[in-house]
């Protein structure tokens, strides 16, 4: 349980300063009754109206989001990037969240995020074997002999060992890679070190979270 100001300004609504004065003013609803005290005690699915928005009050938010390629997984802007926030403001619970899961910048598709640090680290922990699927565009032909070595290890740049892999050959230069860690760059590590190139790189599904769910630009509340 969370107070009526604390959480507005949590999710930047308002700021630490405003949130306490508009709720002192009458401008807060919670369950379409004016609270004038900021000290209210939220409980978890009660619904807040502020300047005709409502929000369901959430203790925890898990959301999948349709990335674009040349947006960042970072939670800041960065150079000239953009962060991926930029691409849900009309998320309301957008300033609680962390990806789980980053994805390159040059790589489109499906971001995890959440604001349950737990959550997130059972995800991203390469202890838990969870799948992520990527479609990957290869610059060259791939043959039997890379994919099985995908599929049983590779060794990358740095010298770490991959761990088995699921590999589906579509097209000459198209596979189905299906991975459960998430090392710096992997998929185009993998495939440089069977001497193909990716050149574009699309991820389906991570664990059980799938893109059929989204469209493009899209943001969506998922269940856990
Ligand atoms: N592997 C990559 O090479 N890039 C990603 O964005 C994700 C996995």
């Amino acid at each position: 349980m969370q107070r009526l100001d604390k959480y507005l300004a949590n999710l930047w609504l308002l700021s630490r300063r405003e949130a306490p004065l508009m709720c002192k003013k009458g401008a807060v609803l919670v369950n379409w009754e004016i609270i004038k005290k900021a000290d209210y005690k939220l409980q978890w699915w009660e619904i807040i109206s502020l300047d005709w928005k409502e929000i369901k009050v959430l203790e925890q938010v898990y959301c999948i989001l349709y990335k674009s390629a040349w947006y960042i997984s970072s939670d800041e802007d960065e150079f000239w990037y953009l962060s991926y926030k930029k691409q849900m403001l009309d998320c309301p619970y957008v300033n609680l969240l962390h990806v789980a899961w980053r994805l390159d910048v040059d790589t489109e598709w499906l971001l995890l995020l959440s604001n349950d640090g737990q959550f997130i680290h059972q995800v991203i922990s390469p202890k838990r074997d969870k799948e992520k699927e990527y479609e990957v565009w290869l610059e060259k032909e791939i043959n039997e002999d890379s994919c099985l070595e995908l599929e049983h290890w590779v060794i990358l740049d740095d010298w770490y060992n991959t761990k088995p892999a699921k590999v589906e050959k579509i097209e000459d230069k198209k596979i189905l890679l299906t991975i459960t860690e998430g090392k710096y760059h992997q998929v185009k590590r993998m495939l440089e070190s069977v001497h193909n190139k990716v050149v574009y790189l699309k991820r389906l599904r991570i664990w059980d979270w799938n893109l059929d769910w989204i469209n493009p630009w899209e943001w969506k509340l998922v269940e856990v």
